[in-house]
């Protein structure tokens, strides 16, 4: 069983946790785009881990970890997630593989990332976790990115300065600091050494994987709304976290992929700037905040909170082809008298957006159209089993599993791994 799973809103959905909990039944994880903007958390017993690059699946010794093709992949985070997993107590040798063409992430990314968000004028920030992400896919659609693979050529240090040099032109461009040729060399020589024992050809290990009928996890990072593509350009990342990513960004087949997962926040959060339908600015959004403990993994960021909206979990379902739903954080909902789903947008005019515009401007005059459905104000993170739950929180999963299509596979009740009663899947 191959399966896809991908974040249905803007991120922070609780990927890690769902991973981590998919991971027991599989064999390899595979992340396939994105890069250290990630953060996913997995929490166990009273640890919690956050990951950036380093799947998720980490967490359970023997399972092969891989760093996709479609990863942008900053060498110096990495070896400090490596030495963090490590001290944890996982051992990595032999089932940590990166991808020998994965794009790089460099310094001069991450300089580039913060000076262009820098001179970006209010209204037009993006917010980003300024880990070099899109200047490292600018590099590689433009063709002059530096893979993991080159690492391994003699040449690698000299491709570092001259692509340093490259990159002041456009740093002095933006009023930012240009970077030393000769540190750069210096910063990056130690990188061939200990990146080496990883680099493989990870599209031939996978299909080693399948012919063997190993079961292979794709663990997107980001959401289908921070698509490239698909979300809320330009207030998006810059790869394909939805489900036809994982092919591009692994090298298997879509035909090879058994069924896709969305996990979804029974809530919406988003971080950084771009519209956000349903944001509350009251207390309610206060109340999420707080007790979904809602604050960015990677940059401590709080989140903007708001309600469930049915329009983007929709077009999510639509977009990735979601066989089934991990729901998460149903208990931060627990104290709410009345809960709310979004079932639409409607223009000043009247006239109600049932899928989401491609126009952002189409939003500004919009106002979220509300279904309220009564709370059910009693504590579900102890339940372990479906049945038990409260029925006005089955009515509330039921009237949105109508709205969206798609099956409910799992359901997470609390941070902790075994907060996660399966029901489908
Ligand atoms: P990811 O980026 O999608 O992996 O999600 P993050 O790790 O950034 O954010 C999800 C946060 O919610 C983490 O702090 C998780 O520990 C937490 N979490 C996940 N599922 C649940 C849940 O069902 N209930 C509660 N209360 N917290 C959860
Ligand atoms: P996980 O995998 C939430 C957001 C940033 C910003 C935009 C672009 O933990 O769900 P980037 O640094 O990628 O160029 O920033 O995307 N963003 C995320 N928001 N969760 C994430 O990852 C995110 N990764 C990027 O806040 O708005
Ligand atoms: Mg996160």
């Amino acid at each position: 069983m191959n399966t896809v799973l991908v974040g249905a809103q803007w991120g922070d959905e609780g990927k890690g946790k769902v991973i981590d909990f998919l991971t027991e039944e599989s064999d390899v994880v595979v992340r396939f785009q994105g890069g250290s903007n990630a953060g996913h958390t997995v929490v166990v017993g009273d640890k919690k881990y956050v990951l950036h690059l380093v799947p998720s699946g980490v967490l359970h010794d023997g399972k092969h970890c891989v760093i996709g093709n479609g990863v942008v992949m900053d060498p110096f985070d990495l070896m400090k997630e490596l030495e963090q997993v490590e001290s944890w107590g996982f051992e990595l040798k032999g089932r940590f593989h990166i991808s020998e063409r994965a794009q790089m992430v460099m310094q001069w990314h991450r300089a580039l990332d913060r000076a262009e968000e820098a001179v970006r004028p209010a209204g037009k920030k993006i917010g980003t976790t300024g880990r070099g992400i899109g200047p490292a896919y600018a590099a590689k659609v433009g063709r002059y990115g530096m893979r993991v693979g080159d690492i391994l050529k003699p040449d690698f240090l000299d491709m570092v300065r001259s692509q340093v040099e490259d990159a002041n032109i456009k740093l002095k461009a933006l009023g930012a600091h240009e970077l030393d040729a000769d540190d750069m060399v210096k910063l990056y020589a130690p990188m061939v050494p200990a990146l080496m024992p990883y680099v493989t050809d990870t599209i031939q290990f996978l299909h080693e994987s399948l012919d063997a009928k190993k079961s292979i996890l794709f663990e997107g990072a980001q959401a289908t709304m921070l698509d490239i593509d698909f979300g809320t350009y330009p207030f998006v990342t810059s790869s394909n976290p939805t489900a036809g990513g994982a092919c591009t960004g692994s090298g298997v087949s879509p035909r090879a992929i058994d069924r896709v997962i969305g996990v979804l926040k029974l809530y919406t959060t988003r971080v950084g700037e771009g519209p956000f339908p349903t944001e509350l600015f009251d207390a309610d959004g206060e109340t999420l905040r707080s007790r979904g403990g809602e604050f960015g993994a990677t940059t401590g960021r709080p989140r903007r909170c708001g309600w469930f909206d049915a329009v983007v979990a929709r077009y999510a379902q639509r977009v990735n082809g979601v066989d089934f739903w991990a729901m998460t954080k149903l208990d931060v909902l627990d104290t709410f008298p009345v809960v709310k789903i979004c079932t639409g947008y409607r223009r000043k005019d009247g006239f109600v957006y049932q899928t989401f515009p491609a126009d952002l401007e189409a939003l500004k005059d919009c106002e979220p159209v509300y279904e309220e459905m009564p709370g059910w104000q009693c504590e579900t993170s102890k339940i372990t089993d479906y049945a038990a739950l409260p029925e006005n929180a089955k009515a509330y999963i039921n009237r949105i599993l109508d709205l969206i299509g798609g099956k409910l596979g799992v359901l997470s009740v609390g941070p902790a791994r075994e907060t996660t009663l399966r029901i489908n899947v």
